[in-house]
């Protein structure tokens, strides 16, 4: 068979599904636009609204080569030939366009024709009821016994996520010839072996529906959904059984052998981890590019995982410092002209990446010294101590395993994974399962609302569904408000979306009102008013929709971030790329990809761009075009709209071009002033910034001014003046200080003190106790004391519950007594510490009670009663 490479296999694929006339589009972000899913897992991901219906597609047929992420069977991953976290799948859909006769036959001609596969190698599978599929295999020459039906486990696919587009599906199997048992004791068929029939191609027949319940519903339209993996197919055409030996891995293997100083193909333990680390690295560089970050939670925890597992691997092949970050860079070699984002983002990825490898490092270490704390005092490692090592420092299971060994005892594993199986459920549900939940149920409706919003702020429409408790009801009525969702035909209200909150507002007709709290879009198309109703309302009633003009601040805010967005990438660098943002009427919050503090002279220079741009009173421009010719403009893409789809595209002059849903001002002018309020970390490599605009702006130069007014009355001084003023009181605060300190110890006599002198054996001594006397009083005043008396002095004073005092000790007698240690020894009753000279020292304690029982100890010290 002919050996083709991976690049030639991709490029076959696309160029040969445009030639039948298929637009070929680049693959979308591994974040998908859908609140079911937390990776993008399949080539139809990004196309599911138009399965759906939901969605008018541009083009009725596509052709990708489409990045994806599955984590499910990560545990395999590297132990056997072909399971990948990240892993290429080429497909081509149609949207209501051919179906199954033209996907069949033309799947057919790709591998027979353009891949060259000897039919006799080809098998294929259908769903079992599917005689259609069955007589058109047949119709092309695939010998009948050579077409397997099979179970809806394995000849329907979908849907991707909890409901969606799906439908039967058949599969193309390549036969590898491969001695395997053959279970019914036959002749070898994908149905009765494992491990000798690679499936390289699944076609699915996109016809229904399916909803929470598992039922399925015709789609308005038959769709074709094929996918096939670019490394099962490379692993084929270039006649190996493992994925990992094709040229997709050989550079990344070289780098890793490199780095780390091992060889691959020598000792099975070690190859697992260098397949482990070889796919684990595509993957931590794909989904760090495409804007996931290490974070305990959702997509940030799976990354977490997968990145930790690399590094755990590289652990075990001996790495003692962070490697993983050097081998980055032979993913981007080899992919970067298929996958431009990630050589854009290179050095980020590394950072990233560094980052979390020292951090894992350094966990690791700590992890190790709490392991034999743990087995010092219990003698073995329980399952609760192995998930918390695990959660908390990311300690590897595997080398507790190793120290479990050594030390002779088991390591409850099943615990742990039950510890860990419960960690997993609380991830999932973290992931927008529950918000998803609560805003399901409007996927089946036939209805859709038009949106007047971006031209008015109030309209006439029309009321389509009503919904109270989650069900529809055709009327409500309540005299008291009550909570309950509204749907009409047209509505002016903006739906919470791409980081602007939604809007608020009144809906009103003759006998009720609706105060309209919350807006959302459940799908694509539907727009839902979620408040409070008071009065009777039915179905078909027509009302009045009324935006709060505080969307207008709002709107201020989203033009105003898309010139924070240009300003940064022009001041900072066209590394800063979006990490999230939030519009709401009172203020902007944008974060951003950035390893620093921004200086103080950044954000002038920041503040001082957006503000020109508005002072220029620039119109801005909304246009809709194809998703194509918006990014061939260079359009800022933040995958939120799906392609296929006509996107909206926000222009502000040439400073800044974004892809946008959300409401905006019409000129830069609108905006008023720009301020930055606040810039700070989110986490490693993200800063927060938060800005105020128009009469947010007013407000805030107003309160500044109240202060400054406050100030000046209070200082009595003119603004200008009020700086040197205070400077002025703060010197004046340290001389009265200093004046009170002296005052203070004119008090204290030291004559009287002195003249309290006790001896014993010859040795003069004394002690005394004052209230609120400052440390430095209490020294001065000790040596005086000391002086008089010719003898060892300790002065105690009582500061509020804290206790003060110094030790003297005249130097002749420093042969019998040592101040400092004397110190210790009284500081040990005031519940303190301290030390000092053998003539001097000053130490405190928190226990003014233990007074009388301090000097009591002075005493017997003299008195060498205690040692
Ligand atoms: N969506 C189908 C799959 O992932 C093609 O197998």
């Amino acid at each position: 068979m002919k050996y083709m490479t991976s690049d030639e296999i991709r490029e076959a694929f696309l160029s040969f599904f445009e030639s039948k006339g298929h637009k070929r589009l680049p693959s979308a972000s591994l974040i998908p636009d859908d609140p079911q899913l937390m990776f993008t897992v399949a080539g139809m991901v990004p196309f599911k609204p138009i399965f759906w219906g939901k969605v008018e597609p541009v083009y009725t047929r596509v052709t990708t080569c489409q990045k994806c992420v599955r984590t499910n069977d990560i545990e395999n991953v590297g132990r056997t030939p072909r399971h990948h976290t990240f892993f290429e799948m080429l497909g081509n859909f149609s949207f209501g366009d051919y179906f199954k006769k033209e996907a069949i036959e033309w799947a057919w001609e790709f591998v027979t024709k353009v891949l060259e596969m000897p039919e006799e190698k080809l098998w294929v599978t259908i769903y079992e009821y599917d005689d259609e599929a069955f007589e058109i295999w047949k119709s092309i020459g695939v010998p009948e016994h050579k077409i397997i039906r099979m179970g809806k486990e394995d000849n329907f696919w979908g849907p991707a996520g909890p409901t969606g587009p799906c439908g039967p599906c058949s599969e193309i199997h390549y036969d590898t010839g491969l001695e395997v048992p053959v279970k019914d004791g036959g002749i070898p068929t994908p149905a009765n072996t494992d491990g000798r029939f690679i499936e390289i191609w699944n076609l699915v027949f996109t016809e229904f529906y399916q909803d929470e319940e598992g039922n399925l519903h015709p789609l308005p339209r038959k769709n074709i959904d094929t996918g096939a993996g670019l490394e099962r197919i490379s692993a084929m055409m270039q006649g190996v059984l493992w994925n990992f030996d094709t040229d997709l891995f050989a550079p990344i293997i070289e780098r890793i052998q490199n780095v780390l100083n091992v060889k691959y193909k020598e000792d099975p333990k070690k190859d697992v981890s260098i397949r482990v680390i070889a796919d684990h690295v595509r993957a931590v560089t794909f989904m760090i590019a495409d804007g996931v970050l290490p974070s305990n939670e959702g997509r940030g925890y799976v990354l977490r995982r997968v990145l930790r597992r690399a590094l755990r691997h590289g652990v075990l092949l001996g790495a003692k410092e962070p490697f993983l970050y050097k081998i980055v860079e032979s993913v981007v070699q080899k992919m970067g002209h298929v996958y431009p984002e990630i050589v854009e983002k290179r050095s980020f990825v590394e950072n990233i990446v560094k980052g979390e490898e020292l951090k894992f490092i350094m966990n690791l270490s700590r992890g190790l010294e709490l392991v034999q704390k743990i087995i010092e005092t219990k003698g073995k490692i329980t399952a609760e101590d192995a998930f918390k090592l695990y959660d908390t420092y990311g300690f590897p299971i595997d080398i507790l395993r190793d120290i479990a060994q050594e030390n002779n005892y088991e390591l409850d594993e099943k615990g742990f994974e039950a510890y860990l199986q419960q960690q997993r459920e609380r991830s999932r549900k973290a992931q927008g399962e529950v918000e998803f939940a609560q805003k399901t149920g409007y996927e089946t409706l036939e209805i859709e609302t038009v949106f007047v919003g971006y031209e008015t702020m109030e309209s006439e429409g029309t009321v389509v569904k009503i919904r109270k408790d989650n069900e529809f009801v055709d009327n409500i009525e309540s005299p008291e408000p009550v909570q309950c969702e509204l749907v009409l035909d047209v509505t002016p209200f903006y739906a919470e979306k791409g980081g602007q909150v939604s809007d608020k507002g009144t809906i009103t007709w003759e006998g009720g009102k609706f105060e309209v709290e919350y807006v959302y879009n459940p799908v694509e198309g539907i727009i839902v008013h979620r408040g409070k109703l008071t009065g009777k309302l039915s179905v078909g009633q027509k009302v009045f929709s009324k935006v709060d003009p505080i969307r207008k601040w709002t709107m201020r805010n989203h033009t105003a971030t898309h010139l924070l967005h240009a300003a940064l990438r022009k001041v900072l660098g066209t590394h800063v790329r979006q990490a999230g943002s939030l519009v709401e009427p009172e203020r902007l919050r944008f974060d951003f990809t950035h390893y620093q503090a921004l200086t103080k002279e950044q954000i002038t220079a920041i503040e001082d761009l957006v503000n020109e741009v508005i002072l220029s009173a620039i119109p801005v421009v909304t246009e809709v075009k194809s998703y194509d010719e918006a990014v061939k403009e260079g359009a800022m893409a933040l995958f939120e709209e799906k392609y296929g789809d006509y996107v909206r595209v926000v222009k502000v002059g040439n400073f800044s071009e974004e892809l946008c849903g959300g409401t905006h001002v019409k000129n830069t002018g609108e905006i008023g002033l720009f301020k930055i309020v606040s810039e700070s970390a989110v986490s490693a490599g993200v800063r927060r910034i938060e800005a105020i605009t128009g009469f947010n702006s007013l407000a805030y130069v107003r309160k500044q001014d109240e202060i400054l007014e406050n100030l000046k009355d209070k200082l009595e001084a003119p603004i200008n003046e009020l700086v040197m003023k205070v400077e002025k009181l703060i010197e004046e605060r340290k001389s009265l200080e200093r004046e009170l300190a002296n005052l203070k110890k004119k008090l204290v006599n030291p004559e009287s003190v002195a003249s309290n002198v006790k001896s014993w054996n010859n040795v003069n001594y004394v002690s005394a106790v004052f209230e609120e006397i400052d440390p430095e009083v209490l020294k001065e005043l000790t040596d005086e004391v000391s002086e008089r008396i010719k003898g060892v002095v300790l002065l105690i004073s009582r500061l509020g519950e804290k206790v003060v005092f110094t030790v003297k000790v005249p130097k002749e007698l420093t042969n019998e007594y040592h101040a400092g240690n004397i110190a210790k020894a009284v500081a040990k009753i005031l519940g303190g510490g301290g030390g000092g000279s053998p003539t001097f020292a000053q130490a405190g304690g928190k226990l003014p009670q233990s007074i009388p029982e301090a000097l009591e100890m002075f005493e017997k010290i003299i008195r060498k009663e205690v040692q």
